[in-house]
């Protein structure tokens, strides 16, 4: 797929059908997300796979988000391993974790895949029930799975704001 079909392609998809993402579907998204790059090449993204009865149901108690998909991703950073903007006030964590997912979104997308990103969540919570360590943040939950025949986009999937209203030439 040209790459501009394949992002207007994508949609948050918000019904899954009850099929479980194949292990090397699973596979195939991750090594896209395994690729992307990374502030100072630190890769601090550790992604857990929830796709266990136990895991989707720890998933649902995270958010009301899952939207019947068999896997998500949660895509946490390693806090001691971020780049820290000059002048101490930013670090690469979240911009990190959110490049590496959308490498995984997109490749999703490639092999026939659907997906939700969703930050309706509150880290801490979703950090203490998923038993992370200490030096991890979670930022991102990936819905990852097949669209049910119903599912379709939102109308505003459409509603993109024109160039001109986002882009400033200086
Ligand atoms: C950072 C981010 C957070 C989001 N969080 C949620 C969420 O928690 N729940 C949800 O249903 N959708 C969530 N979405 C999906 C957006 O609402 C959706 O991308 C947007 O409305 C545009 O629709 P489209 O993805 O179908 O083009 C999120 C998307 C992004 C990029």
């Amino acid at each position: 797929m040209v790459f501009l079909e394949l992002a207007k392609a994508r949609y948050s998809c918000k019904k899954y059908l009850d099929k479980p993402v194949e292990r090397d579907k699973l596979e195939n998204i991750l090594e896209a997300g395994r690729l992307a790059p990374t502030a100072k090449n630190n890769q601090p993204q550790h992604i857990y796979v929830l796709e266990s009865k136990e895991s989707l149901a720890l998933a649902d108690q995270i958010t009301p988000c899952r939207y019947g998909a068999p896997t998500v991703l949660a895509i946490a950073h390693d806090k001691n391993n971020v780049f820290e903007y000059p002048g101490g006030a930013y670090n690469s964590g979240a911009e990190d974790a959110a490049i590496v997912a959308t490498h995984i979104v997109l490749a999703a997308k490639a092999i026939g895949l659907d997906t939700c990103w969703l930050n309706f969540f509150d880290p801490d919570k979703a950090k203490e029930l998923l038993q992370l360590p200490d030096n991890e943040a979670l930022t991102i939950l990936l819905d990852v799975g097949y669209a049910d025949a119903a599912a379709k986009p939102l109308p505003n999937h459409e509603n993109r704001k024109p160039l001109s209203e986002t882009v400033t030439y200086r």
